[in-house]
């Protein structure tokens, strides 16, 4: 196979020649090639080097303590509040909370409007969420007494909007959804989930955990109530979710966790609360990982979006073509608008074996359900085989994938 002219190699080895990790070996001398960038991206040295600086100059817990360092780090913690509310296009920093993860930030969600909720209200959800975006309302469903309604997913791996625009009613209370499928790719419209949770008078929650590294976000175009994200999706460290919140829809929930920080003022007669962002970010955060995530943010708003849009589609139709000969492969999903996340099965293997002999060869992708089990009912599996792509990702990394696939399936067949 030959390097197709839309995918400039120039442009990703040097953006790859920026990942440690990338030139490493595996399993005694195999070269790594990843393919798990849904699961969690590699660090590039600009973030690691933020991160070694932040330890060797700057560490201090933060708004509180009446020293040099302890200015030093609060300054660095909100700049990263101004990052990312600048990437996000929020109206305001204060808008931006931080947490553990995407996870986490749900949970927030879920738990401080579930007060809101009446026996019989709905929460819509979709057929392809990540667990991380069902159970949490599952538990709030049940303290509530409320429904969970699913907007079914078609055979090509998008969401039914006609089913959506059904479901969706005077009994909505929330609409929450994925951006971007962690296990089709399917691009979701949720500017129009937004506007039809709008119209009923209900909350609209995006998942953004795979959305981040691909189109750039603009929360006010979404027209959504709360956006969240992990910052280790997005070239920065573990340990840290953003959660975006209307302010006024923010200001009305009341705390998630008690704690420092997130009160005005305690005694044993009662407590007052901080405003938001503060009131949701209980005790010492992550400071080292929010600065890791201003660095990388810095480091992807360089790589011009035309261009990683464009690579993005280059190397999910090159990997298409270069697996789609293998006998008896599906893929799932097929959607308009999709990303570089592709999930398949072999007949005749099981996608455990498969991963295991991929990763002997030195490829890294995940297999199982992806913590999207509804949706693997939905498709007719228990499991799948998922490659997903970067902007680091060559041509030469799908070609040995695919070698390496049709090898491993050659062995098991
Ligand atoms: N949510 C991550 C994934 O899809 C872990 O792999």
């Amino acid at each position: 196979m030959t390097l197709p002219a839309t995918i400039s190699s120039i442009d990703v080895d040097y953006l790859r020649a920026q990942f440690p990790i990338l030139s490493t070996t595996v399993h005694g001398g195999k070269p790594l090639v990843y393919l798990d960038h849904a699961a969690t991206s590699q660090k590039p040295q600009c973030v690691i080097d933020a991160i070694a600086s932040y330890y060797t100059t700057t560490n201090s817990n933060v708004h509180r303590g009446a020293h040099a360092l302890a200015a030093k780090a609060t300054e660095a913690y909100e700049h990263a509040r101004h990052t990312v509310a600048a990437f996000l296009g929020a109206a305001s920093p204060s808008e931006i909370v931080f947490t553990k993860g995407t996870t986490e930030a749900v949970n927030l969600v879920a738990a401080t409007v579930a007060h809101r909720l009446q026996p019989g209200d709905e929460i819509v959800l979709t057929e392809m969420e990540h667990h991380a975006n069902i159970v949490p309302w599952q538990l709030m469903a049940q303290q509530r007494g409320a429904v969970i309604r699913v907007i079914p997913v078609t055979d090509s791996g998008e969401l039914d909007m006609q089913a959506a625009a059904s479901l969706i009613g005077p009994a909505t209370k929330i609409v929450s959804a994925v951006h971007v499928s962690n296990t089709l790719g399917t691009v979701n419209p949720v500017a129009q989930l937004c506007a039809m949770a709008g119209s009923v008078g209900a909350l609209s929650f995006i998942d953004g955990a795979q959305a981040v590294l691909h189109d750039p976000i603009d929360v006010a175009a979404l027209g959504c109530d709360f956006y969240a994200f992990s910052a280790h999706k997005l070239f920065a460290p573990m340990g840290l979710g953003v959660l975006y919140g209307r302010y006024h829809v923010l200001e009305s929930l009341p705390p998630y966790q008690g704690g420092g920080s997130m009160i005005d003022s305690v005694s044993f007669d009662g407590t007052t609360f901080n405003a938001p962002p503060m009131r949701f970010e209980a005790g010492t955060p992550n400071v080292e990982a929010a600065v890791g995530l201003t660095t990388a943010i810095e480091w992807f708003a360089a790589v011009d979006p035309d261009w990683r849009r464009h690579h993005d589609q280059s190397i999910t139709a090159y990997a298409l073509d270069a697996i789609g000969g293998i006998d008896g492969l599906t893929v799932y999903g097929n959607a308009a608008h999709r990303v570089g996340i592709l999930s398949f099965t072999v007949e005749g293997t099981h996608a455990a074996d498969v991963g295991t002999l991929l990763d002997a060869m030195g490829v890294a992708v995940r297999v199982g359900h992806h913590c999207t089990q509804p949706l693997m009912r939905r498709l007719g599996v228990t499991s799948t085989i998922r490659a997903s792509f970067s902007v680091t990702t060559t041509a030469h990394e799908v070609d040995v994938f695919a070698a390496a696939l049709t090898k491993a399936v050659g062995m098991l067949r």
